[in-house]
């Protein structure tokens, strides 16, 4: 069913409104400045830039030429379409209010003082640009053009209410220009006092806040359950401490934990499992621990984390039992599922990403080096080759789920493929 929404038409204004823009824009700022060996002012002068067009501000801010200004302003789109894009990111709780506004029939637009062309290349690379019915922005083709006028742009044919969520005074202006309500962002790079004195119809401190005037009782939809797996030494620690930093950039709501571990109880029977001291300890022992720490880490983390909206980025879950347990230590993959079933009470991942390692011994040789083996990774080589096949089977079993990198290619090259995947596959999920 369709809520009622306040206004059934949002324009957005795009920097320090949907992204954190800081770091791109003021890296690009100050290599313009230095390629003309102008002096760069501190960050708080710089963050004036953000919000008007780059050309207003370097007239207004600089004794520059006009053949000055314009050589300022290709410095500055060759090192943002280099760098400074790669720098933004999606402030908190934006895209899950898109995706709610969205879903309940709003037309949504940005407008924005930023070139057409950039714009939607940011957009597209942040994935945020399947939200909006329209993008506005200046055109080659413009004599500069204020706010007011893009906002004309950005608003539907008709439409009951709509309102301007902006940052700065041009967009509360602009909003009064076109007879609409308007909404600061006091999250953004105004500075202090600026909104105030524009007189917006409301001002949102936070993204929170500006999620419950557009849509009042707002709470974000079921999150998302992503686990990776791979064999020891496959570079798993590295690919979700990177994947965990690049999703948050894209304005998911991350939570990062571990197997065996993630919680207090569940750490506690991390050290008991794979402490050297325990060799004797027997097999369906071990498997009945992994179970168990699994148990309270769904209860206490997983699930919570799961229904309250959050991305969980889990380093390992039930595959790995079934491998190393089933498969490595012979136990059955059948009896091992099973009470991993009475574990995880339906708990299953979305999505997995597999690092296959076509070598396991390649791949132990890694880790071993890395630091001292603890129990487990003291297994024989059989141990993990049982332990690889066990987890080509479950990919078989299981092909939609599994989303297979290749864990033998460079860490740059291997992040980027499972970024890729990833984002696709939240995108599916989400099914606009
Ligand atoms: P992990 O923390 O991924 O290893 P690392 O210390 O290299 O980061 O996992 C610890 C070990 O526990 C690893 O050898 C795999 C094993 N394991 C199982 O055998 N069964 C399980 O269910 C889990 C979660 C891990």
């Amino acid at each position: 069913m369709q809520a009622k929404l306040p206004y059934d038409a949002v324009v957005f204004d795009l920097d320090g409104t949907l992204t954190c823009s800081e770091d791109g824009i003021l890296s690009s700022l100050r290599y313009a400045l230095n390629m003309l060996g102008a002096p760069v002012p501190p960050d708080d002068e710089l963050k004036r830039f953000i919000g008007p067009p780059l050309r207003e501000t370097f007239t207004c801010t600089t004794a520059f030429s006009d053949e000055q200004i314009e050589r300022a302003i290709r410095y500055y789109v060759e090192h943002f379409d280099r760098v400074g894009l790669y720098l933004y990111s999606v402030f908190p709780y934006i895209r899950p209010l898109l995706h709610t506004l969205k879903q309940n029939g709003a037309y949504l637009a940005v407008a924005t003082s930023k070139p057409l062309v950039r714009t939607k290349t940011l957009l597209e690379h942040l994935r945020l640009a399947r939200y909006f019915d329209r993008l506005v922005g200046e055109e080659s083709n413009d004599a500069q053009i204020g706010k007011a006028e893009l906002i004309t742009r950005a608003l539907p044919e008709t439409c009951r209410s709509a309102v301007m969520v902006g940052d700065r005074k041009y967009d509360i202006e602009g909003a009064k220009a076109n007879g609409i309500d308007s909404i600061g962002a006091g999250y953004g790079y105004g500075p202090e006092g600026e909104l105030e004195a524009a007189e917006p119809t409301h001002i949102a401190d936070t993204t929170e806040t500006l999620a419950q005037l557009l849509c009042p009782g707002f709470k974000p939809a079921r999150g998302y359950f992503l686990s990776m797996e791979g064999l020891d030494g496959s570079g798993k620690t590295t690919q979700i401490n990177r994947l965990a930093k690049q999703l948050k950039t894209y304005g998911y709501d991350v939570t990062q934990t571990r197997e065996p571990g993630g919680c207090k109880i569940s750490e506690d029977i991390r050290n008991l499992v794979l402490t050297t001291d325990n060799m004797e300890m027997s097999a369906p022992c071990e498997a009945l621990l992994y179970a168990a720490s699994r148990a309270q880490h769904v209860h206490e983390v997983i699930r919570p984390a799961v229904e309250a909206g959050k991305l969980v980025l889990c380093d390992r879950f039930v595959d790995s039992s079934i491998a190393y347990q089933g498969g490595g230590r012979e136990l059955g993959v059948k009896e091992v599922g099973q009470i991993n079933e009475f574990a995880i009470r339906e708990m299953v991942p979305d999505a997995t990403i597999y690092l296959r390692m076509t070598d396991s011994a390649q791949a132990l040789k890694r880790r071993r080096d890395a630091s001292k083996p603890d129990r487990l990774e003291s297994q024989p080589q059989a141990f993990f080759e049982r332990t690889r096949k066990a987890y080509d089977q479950l990919i078989k079993e299981n092909p939609k789920r599994f989303l297979v990198a290749d864990g033998s290619k460079p860490v740059d090259e291997l992040a980027n493929d499972i970024l890729k995947a990833v984002l696709d596959r939240l995108e599916a999920a989400e099914g606009l």
